[in-house]
């Protein structure tokens, strides 16, 4: 039985005391809710956030991490430093870091390996862009990026990695992939997950949807049976939209 997951991508948005307040909201209005909850603020903000999460149901995030335990990289975070400001999770591979900072996935296979060995939790962003949508190429983009990905990774450190589908179409475009479309992706990258690792992984392993997720699509796309959670974007930034979708069937 997988738990649904739901995450929330801050982004390059709020400032600490706009970070603060957001988390302070959330806690107090998804105590009860069961479903596994992630906030990813901004990296000047995880240790604020995390202070005001601390003893709550919500995991705290970061959206990056550098491909190095420390050393000449300016400008990079470790995995160290996130998990010291209290980062449990990393999200890695990002539709951004990948088209518009130029991420590969032998980068991204470097950083999901790091933060592995270093104790963090892994959202493995995947998804095709509009032109190999359109070419065709989505099962074989998800397939070239989860097998890129997870490159080394064995099964045993599965548990412990989230796969997030996200057409790069979709994000922050007010455009989602119906239900029934983003099932079958789901079911394809499901059956890649099998033949990269064996069935029961396949079975165990949740898998978000990304890219416009809203109060007026989550249920729809959460009742399919594929589908194992969000990854939430511009509607996490707002208490008054996040809530009822990381409620969305309580
Ligand atoms: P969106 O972003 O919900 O604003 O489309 C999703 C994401 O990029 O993770």
């Amino acid at each position: 039985m997988r738990t649904p997951f739901i995450a929330g991508n801050w982004k390059m948005h709020k400032t600490r005391a706009e970070a603060r307040d957001l988390a302070a909201a959330l806690k107090e209005q998804l105590s009860g809710v069961s479903h596994r909850l992630l906030v990813a603020p901004t990296f000047t903000s995880i240790e604020t956030v995390a202070t005001v999460l601390e003893g709550s149901n919500i995991l705290v995030g970061a959206q990056n991490m550098a491909a190095a335990r420390s050393g000449a990289h300016t400008g990079e975070i470790s995995p160290d430093m996130l998990k010291d400001v209290g980062a449990q999770v990393v999200i890695l591979g990002h539709s951004e870091r990948r088209h518009v900072y130029g991420e590969t996935d032998e980068l991204i296979n470097t950083k999901v390996q790091l933060a592995l060995e270093e104790g963090l939790e892994v959202i493995l962003c995947i998804g095709e862009t509009l032109d190999e949508r359109e070419a065709g190429q989505v099962d074989q983009v998800n397939r070239r990026q989860l097998t890129g990905g997870l490159a080394g990774v064995d099964a045993g450190a599965m548990g412990r990695i989230t796969i997030a589908y996200e057409p790069v179409w979709a994000i922050g475009t007010g455009k989602t992939a119906t239900p029934e479309d983003a099932d079958t992706t789901h079911a394809a990258v499901r059956s890649i997950m099998a033949d990269l690792y064996d069935q029961s992984v396949a079975d165990a392993v949740v898998i978000q949807y990304g890219g416009s997720v809203k109060l007026d699509n989550v249920a729809g796309l959460m009742a399919k049976p594929n589908i194992d959670g969000a990854l939430v974007g511009g509607a996490s930034l707002k208490a008054d939209t996040f809530v009822p979708i990381a409620q969305f069937d309580s």
